[in-house]
């Protein structure tokens, strides 16, 4: 529970800032790997009303979490004490203009490729079967089949929790690395400017279904998971690793380790993210014992951070 939870009339405030509260939300049912504890949750549907609601944080000391779609995210066991923020969909997500199209950070990743391609605006093909929202495949700059988010972008408009204003960064002033993107933790992902090649819908289409079956067949798309769980270190293949180490298959709890990618830790028997962090730490030891190579996660983990006593 965060301490906001103990605010008199909380639920009118956040009403107040077009938000809405839901106290004690179970976070499993937020993520695509379906474990996780609870947190206080505030949905703003008005996101211009954002530097207020942070405004409003920031004087009562509150700390915040962003969650996107949660589609690469494993959160611990025992939920959070800080206030997890969600931003709603806008639904005029989409605004073209030429090669150009503007898009809401909570707008779905592969509806914005398809909405794309309709309008002969290509590009972005390989990216169309990751889950989750364009914000949170920018902040990870996620990549499939060769591209990579970052690759598209031209500019970003975030709210800088820095600054406590609205900014548009340009391209130019952004890191865009493999997983990374180099904002900083505080920002909030309003809104994106991608340029886009034209092509031919029926290109874009075919190269779109051909992503699709690479990734259907090499990926278990249809079983709980966050992707990828590790990064790919310079020069080696975490999937390869794993899988040449025998690991498929090995399970604790409810959490298995792909029998389709070794990469990826599934959720099959109901597990919980304890299960999760111990197969983790399990494929670390082993690749680190037989290759030399320490793995890095790739999807991104909360806990419950750590009271400094005084
Ligand atoms: N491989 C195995 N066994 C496995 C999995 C992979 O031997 O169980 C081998 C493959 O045969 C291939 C190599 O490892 O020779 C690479 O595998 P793959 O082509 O599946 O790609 P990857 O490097 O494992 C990366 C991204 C994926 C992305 C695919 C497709 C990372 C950590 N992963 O996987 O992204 O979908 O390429 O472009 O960069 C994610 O980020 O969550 C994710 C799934």
């Amino acid at each position: 529970m965060s301490f906001l939870a103990r605010e008199a009339g909380i639920r009118e405030q956040m009403a107040a800032f077009g938000a809405r509260w839901f106290p004690a939300e179970s976070l499993r049912a937020h993520t695509s790997l379906g474990v996780g504890g609870r947190a206080d949750l505030v949905r703003l549907r008005e996101t211009r009303r954002l530097p207020e609601l942070m405004e409003y944080f920031n004087r009562r000391g509150v700390t915040w979490r962003l969650l996107g779609g949660g589609t690469n995210l494993l959160v611990a066991d025992e939920g959070l004490d800080d206030v997890v923020l969600q931003l709603v969909r806008e639904p005029d997500g989409l605004k073209f203009e030429g090669r150009r199209v503007e898009v809401s950070a909570a707008a779905n990743l592969g509806t914005t490729v398809t909405e794309c391609a309709k309008q002969n605006l290509g590009g972005m093909e390989g990216l169309v079967g990751i889950p989750g929202t364009v914000g949170g495949a920018l902040w990870m700059n996620a990549g499939a089949y060769g591209t990579q988010i970052g690759d598209v972008v031209r500019a970003v408009t975030l709210f800088c929790g820095k600054s406590g204003h609205v900014e548009v960064l340009r391209t130019e002033d952004a890191r865009f690395e493999y997983r990374h993107a180099g904002f900083a933790a505080d920002d909030v992902l309003l809104s994106v400017s991608l340029e886009l090649p034209e092509r031919p819908y029926a290109e874009i289409l075919e190269k779109i279904k051909e992503c699709n079956q690479k990734r259907r067949a090499s990926q278990p798309i249809n079983e709980k998971s966050a992707g990828c769980i590790f990064k790919n270190p310079p020069g080696h293949s975490a999937g390869r690793m794993i899988d040449e180490l025998g690991l498929k298959g090995t399970r604790v709890g409810g959490a298995v380790i792909s029998e389709r990618h070794a990469n990826f830790i599934v959720n099959r028997h109901a597990a919980t993210a304890a299960d999760i962090f111990q197969l983790m730490d399990l494929i670390r030891e082993r690749v680190l014992q037989a290759y030399r190579v320490e793995l890095e996660e790739e999807v991104i983990v909360w806990r419950k951070q750590l009271k400094v006593e005084s």
